[in-house]
């Protein structure tokens, strides 16, 4: 289950999954040149944890795991993004599954430029859809102390959906607060503040492709 060193990124295996990735070691923008970092940000990045083509086979992977999951079933899965930051792992397993599927969006209250939980959820923007009898996986950037996905996932069941599950691309679970189901899990991360594909601080760093670390000082 855990393979690579313990302060990298580990790969996560609920259920049974379709394969695991290999070992991910951090490294440093100047180890790796080759990983593409926006020139203005390169200076802010401490280390790359997971690079852009680990993030690509595993979402390969968790794809096929959500084909294999829903196929045949009666209505299209429905897949919902936690917005702002699932964005980028939505729309890359979108256009993974070979099932039928649809999506939809969700924004509630997170992180400001605090790097810290208010504990505090409100929606802010709620589905356009229906689920009532419909398959939905809840898609996440990251679950750190759990509460936003807690409050989601209860949300989404009191509508009456056929099921509810959750794919994150990221876990820390050392920071777990609540006890959560989460299906499909792409890496599980340490205790520190990552941005990248997606996650942002303070709106920032959201464009770069691989999941990275902030230089001490920069900002968090
Ligand atoms: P939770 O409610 O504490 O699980 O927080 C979930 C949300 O907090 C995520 O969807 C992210 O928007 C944000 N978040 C938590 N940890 C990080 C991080 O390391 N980097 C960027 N955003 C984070």
């Amino acid at each position: 289950m855990s393979t690579t060193p313990s302060d990298g990124p580990t790969v996560a295996t609920p259920g049974a999954p379709a394969s695991s990735p290999a070992p991910v070691t951090p490294v440093t923008p100047a180890e790796d040149p080759s990983l593409w970092i926006p020139e203005q940000l390169r200076d802010d990045v401490d280390r790359i944890l997971i690079p852009e083509a680990a993030i690509a086979a595993r979402l390969d992977a968790l794809a096929a795991e959500v084909d294999r999951d829903y196929a045949g079933r009666e209505s299209d899965l429905l897949l919902v993004g936690v917005l702002r930051g699932a964005v980028f792992t939505l729309s890359d397993l979108a256009r993974r599954l070979t099932i039928p599927s649809a999506i939809d969006f969700m924004a509630c209250s997170s992180y400001g430029s605090s790097t810290t939980s208010s504990g505090v959820v409100r929606i802010l923007k709620d589905l356009d859809t229906e689920i009532e009898g419909r398959d939905v996986l809840l898609v996440e950037d990251i679950v750190d102390t759990g509460l936003t996905l807690d409050y989601l996932i209860k949300n989404l069941r009191s509508r009456h959906p056929a099921s509810v599950e959750v794919l994150s691309l990221l876990t820390k679970p050392s920071r777990r607060e609540v006890e959560l189901p989460v299906r499909y899990v792409g890496f599980e991360v340490p205790d520190v503040f990552v941005v990248g594909y997606g996650l942002d601080f303070a709106e920032r760093y959201r464009g770069i492709p691989h999941i990275v670390s902030l230089r001490p000082g920069t900002g968090v």
